[in-house]
């Protein structure tokens, strides 16, 4: 294992697992604790795995102040076994988050399957409880609905997270136009559900752009072709680029923060870790006037929800910075 020192983060870890390289960024852990997922993925190179890390720990802790609660954020990324191994890279993973004590108290994330979790749960028992994914639906479902009222949503990824959210648009009568490149058996396109090219879904006739596979989705090539008046999904960091931000905006696209959008996994997570469970409802009920209040904001201030987040998250962690 080695250590990195990075501005701006508390601790920066590289291990090797079963001949696979993992990073683990912890950004913040206010209030002595850190939340955040694993994340699998095929990087391209160790750097991209770093970069990713890194973003996506400091996103963390935008998203734990958010959610109101007291704590900060971290993520861990591993790049992809080969399926032999993978098993044994997780086990390892699982037993490095277990000897940072409960600092860092970890769930899952994109490419992180149940049996994934029984494997980390075997080497720490600092893996966050409950039906996450389920839980990111909600607040995907409730993010969209309050800013919105959509008769069509495109929905970019039917993974852990975009299947259930898929159920809950389709329950409550919306027309759902997804694509994903392995297409879940257990959801049969008829006359509600539409299935569609990957390469297809950003010029998808909708009112909701439902970013839910990978991020840096939204860049200068996507971002022309939304015919969408509201983007709102799990994705983290679905910009590709910091300018993306303010061409969505420039459109005339409204933007409801992933950090927001996308909390429910960790308002659930972070609740139940602190014996908080009693306020998982109250968490999810906040979540319509948070939005309500960005977009107001953001009509009147002329700029992005997302940068609008960013200070209001701040305010937040420099007040959890001080002492209790
Ligand atoms: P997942 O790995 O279960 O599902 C991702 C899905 O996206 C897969 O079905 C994959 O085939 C699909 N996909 C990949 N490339 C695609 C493309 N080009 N077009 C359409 N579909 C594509 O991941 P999960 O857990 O559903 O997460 C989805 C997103 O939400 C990720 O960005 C993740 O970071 C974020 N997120 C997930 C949370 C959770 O509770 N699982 C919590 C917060 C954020």
């Amino acid at each position: 294992m080695q250590t990195r020192t990075l501005a701006g983060y508390e601790h920066v870890y590289e291990l090797e697992c079963a001949g696979s390289r993992a990073f683990i960024a912890i950004h913040a852990a206010l209030r002595g604790r850190a939340f955040g997922g694993v994340r699998i993925r095929a990087y391209a190179s160790d750097e991209h795995a770093l970069t990713d890390a890194l973003a996506l720990a400091e996103a963390m802790t935008r998203k734990v102040v958010l959610a109101g609660i007291d704590g900060g954020g971290a993520k861990s990324v591993l790049r992809l076994p080969p399926p032999h191994r993978r098993a044994a890279a997780i086990h390892q993973l699982g037993r490095f988050i277990d000897s940072l004590g409960g600092r860092y108290q970890c769930g899952g994330d994109y490419g992180f399957t149940a049996a994934d979790e029984a494997v980390l749960r075997a080497a720490t028992r600092h893996v966050a409880c409950g039906d996450l994914a389920e839980a990111t639906a909600r607040s995907v479902e409730l993010a969209i609905f309050a800013a919105a009222d959509p008769r069509v949503v495109a929905l970019q990824g039917l993974g852990a997270v975009g299947r259930p959210l898929a159920r809950r648009l389709l329950a409550r009568g919306v027309r759902v136009i997804a694509a994903d490149p392995t297409w879940p058996e257990d959801l049969v396109p008829g006359d509600t559900l539409q299935r569609v090219d990957p390469a297809a879904i950003y010029g998808v006739d909708c009112d909701v752009f439902a970013p839910c596979a990978h991020g840096g989705v939204l860049d200068a090539s996507t971002i022309p072709r939304l015919r969408a008046a509201l983007v709102c999904g799990a994705a983290n960091n679905p910009f590709a680029a910091a300018d993306d931000v303010d061409r969505l905006n420039a459109r005339g696209v409204a933007y409801i923060p992933d950090v927001i959008a996308n909390a429910g996994a960790t308002i659930v997570g972070a609740s139940n870790a602190l014996d908080e469970e009693a306020h998982i409802d109250r968490r999810f009920a906040a979540i319509p006037a948070l939005i309500h209040d960005l977009l107001d904001r953001s009509r009147s201030e002329r700029r992005s929800t997302h940068w609008i987040a960013h200070e209001l998250a701040d305010q937040r962690i420099a007040a959890l910075r001080r002492p209790a």
